[in-house]
């Protein structure tokens, strides 16, 4: 068994990213922060719950989805090394696994995500289940350490869950860019995407009955207080997720339930919140089928073949670099 960690994101480099975002962001107007920071441990177990609420069916539905179509992605993507950006828990991974395994072309799986502790779990549960495999783990962000990818193999990459929504527009087209230049001709992608659906079935997929994604969104808060020495009163935002029609996103706010004042201490910062005021947390934006193809078309790539679930609720669309 082989098994690597390459390491491009330290503790002090995302330290360092954690502090620029937050500067940026509350010092804008209207103020933002990005998701990425709502993933600590706590985060990580609040989207894994959110992943099991009834109303939150983006990943059953990926989930049903790839359990129909994996053999014919093993098969058709021709790759013998799984790469796998945002891997998480690998829980959906396991499908491709099998089903590249059944194809008898399975060799190497390549998990990247931003999380080390996830990363080395995620990794020693694929051991034990996976003998024979290699695993090569990568320690980074996927919007910008694609150029250290692992060449080893003829690979695919795997981006799912529809998280590409939640990079903006520009953001996203530079991320495909810069897959593309990480692969070779031939080599391919699969992408999971959130189709647009009915907004009364998708609002509440980000504002549970349970509360679950209220506590997720606040999470960011959380982390703030104690990477940054914040003084956020957490309990005093509520949680608000909106469909925009026109950029057919959904996003996710915290709105200030009362003036307040907050000091950032690690930053020396002192940010003012008015009643009422609203500050964006996460786009996740939802694609039509021909929109999700043009993207991709233009970042380089050729469409090999593409599903969806019965409701059209999420694609997969598996794609080859030209
Ligand atoms: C799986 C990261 C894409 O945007 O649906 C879930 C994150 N945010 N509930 C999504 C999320 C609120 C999720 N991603």
């Amino acid at each position: 068994m082989t098994a690597l960690l390459d390491i491009h994101l330290t503790v002090a480099d995302a330290d360092a990213a954690l502090r620029a975002d937050a500067r940026a962001g509350l010092t804008a107007h209207p103020k933002h922060l990005p998701p990425t920071w709502f993933y600590d441990a706590r985060g990580s177990a609040l989207f894994e719950r959110i992943t099991e609420l009834p109303e939150y069916f983006p990943t059953r539905t990926e989930r049903a989805l790839l359990e129909r179509t994996a053999d014919a992605i093993a098969i058709t993507s021709g790759a013998d090394t799984i790469v796998e950006l945002g891997s998480g828990s690998s829980a959906k991974t396991r499908l491709l696994l099998d089903a590249f395994r059944r194809a008898r072309s399975l060799r190497r799986y390549v998990p990247q995500d931003v999380s080390e502790p996830a990363l080395r779990e995620a990794m020693s549960a694929l051991a034990a289940d996976y003998p024979g495999l290699q695993l090569h783990g990568v320690v980074g962000d996927f919007t910008a350490h694609l150029d250290r990818l692992p060449a080893e193999g003829r690979r695919m990459v795997a981006f799912l869950g529809g998280t590409i929504g939640n990079l903006l527009p520009a953001q996203r087209a530079e991320f495909l860019r810069a897959l593309r230049a990480a692969l070779r001709p031939g080599e391919a992608v699969l992408l999971g995407t959130g189709l647009v659906v009915d907004p009364a079935v998708l609002v509440p997929a980000y504002d549970d009955a349970a509360g679950v994604t209220a506590e997720f969104n606040r999470n960011v808060l959380h982390v703030l207080n104690r990477e940054l020495g914040a003084d956020f009163d957490v309990e005093a935002f509520a949680h608000k997720a909106l469909w925009d029609a026109r950029n057919e996103w959904i996003e996710m706010r915290l709105v200030a339930q009362r003036a307040m004042t907050v000091a950032l201490a690690e930053l020396g910062l002192t940010v003012r919140f008015a009643a009422g005021e609203e500050m964006c947390t996460e786009v996740s934006a939802k694609f039509r089928r021909p929109g999700v193809r043009a993207m991709v078309e233009q970042a380089g790539f050729a469409v090999v073949d593409s599903w969806a679930d019965p409701d059209e609720r999420m694609a997969l669309t598996l794609a080859r670099a030209v």
